[in-house]
């Protein structure tokens, strides 16, 4: 309900700037992902009740006690938002209200306050306006912007802490995954089941699944299909992406309403624009019986999975006890034209949606 709606940009946060840019250090012909960060960063403290207001410094590293709770108990969250810049030059980000919803969403999960939309969106467009130099041009490349938020109580008690501090840094990147992707299902760990935290964007989610990916990773995969720990049946995400199947004529992914998959604004947005293209979009459980049976029916179309950091990666490899599923991303044509599709609409062309945000 947010988008489209206009917000003022500028000096709303006081700013310290760099004095030196590190801009002319940085090779832009291979960025990867995550690695380097953009000169300056965002900063808000929320103590005694209250969000103090925000401001922009340099970015750089900051001291926490060794009591920080965040650090012991795990109370921390963080989104991820690209921006691009349009045929002008001026800097589009894409959707960040849904990443603001979402990021109340984890918030209120992990006991952890609201960021005011002053702070999260308009001190986001100040701080990608001032480092708007940051942005890469190269095809296949945006900044990456890390919005997140931890407790900062020196405090070993289990229980919410009552200061947090919030911050955004911003990364220029390259692809997450360069190459169509080979998954496995296993039934050995859990990513998340009802009830718990699997909606949330929060850094325990992650790290929880971190051991899980090693031991797939040394049998050659390059990531889990996660499955659900109770019947362990249906198909749920694969952590760092949402998993869609096409088949025949009909493209099926999770629902959302049991609570376990990231409501990926990505998956959102494939969504839409398959409706757009006359696409029929299933949301239910999609069980792995059902993918075999396609596969072996020869319906299974086209396999992917969509996410902001890793776009919509291909999947050329699907390993399912012993199962082995090949596809051939060569020979498809709806992910390649939502491919497209979506690479426009970040751009800012063909944007019916308002979902760009020109700053
Ligand atoms: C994203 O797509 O932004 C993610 O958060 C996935 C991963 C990089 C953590």
């Amino acid at each position: 309900a947010a988008e489209g709606k206009e917000r003022k940009t500028g000096g709303l946060f006081p700013v310290e700037r760099v004095r030196k840019s590190h801009l002319g250090e940085v090779d832009f012909s291979n960025l990867g992902f995550g690695k380097i960060f953009a000169d300056h960063m965002l900063v808000a403290d929320f103590a005694d009740g209250s969000w103090q207001p925000a401001h922009i410094v340099p970015y750089g590293e900051f001291s926490v006690s060794p009591a920080n709770s965040a650090l012991h108990y795990g109370q921390s969250i963080f989104e991820g938002i690209k921006a691009y810049r349009d045929e002008d030059g001026a800097p589009l980000l894409f959707r960040p209200e849904k990443n603001y919803e979402r990021f109340l969403k984890s918030a209120e999960r992990l006991a952890m306050p609201p960021v005011p939309e002053d702070i999260f969106l308009s001190g986001m467009e100040q701080l990608i306006s001032l480092d708007r130099a940051w942005i890469p041009e190269a095809e296949g490349c945006s900044l990456y912007i890390r919005p997140f938020m931890f407790a900062t109580d020196a405090f070993l008690g289990v229980r919410p802490s009552g200061s947090y501090r919030f911050m955004i840094i911003n990364s220029p990147a390259g692809a997450y995954y360069n190459k169509p992707v080979k998954l496995v299902v296993q039934e050995k760990y859990v990513r998340a089941f009802p009830g718990g935290t699997g909606f949330a964007k929060s850094a325990g989610n992650y790290a929880g699944s971190l051991m899980p990916a090693l031991e797939v990773q040394r049998q050659g995969y390059d990531q889990i299909l996660w499955i659900d720990g109770i019947q362990h049946k249906y198909l749920q995400e694969c952590g760092t992406m949402n998993f869609f199947v096409i088949i025949g004529d009909t493209a099926v992914t999770a629902d959302l309403d049991e609570g376990t998959i990231l409501d990926g604004v990505t998956r959102d947005t494939v969504i839409a624009l398959m409706h757009e293209q006359g696409l029929k979009v299933e949301e239910r459980p999609l069980s792995i019986d059902e993918v075999l049976e396609a596969y072996r029916q020869g319906t299974l179309r086209e396999v992917f999975g969509t996410g902001t950091a890793a776009g919509i990666s291909y999947v050329a490899e699907m390993t399912y006890r012993e199962h082995h599923l090949q596809f051939r991303p060569e020979a498809w044509t709806i992910a390649p034209a939502l491919l497209q599709r979506l690479g426009d609409v970040h751009f800012g062309k063909n944007d019916p949606h308002g979902w760009c945000r020109r700053i």
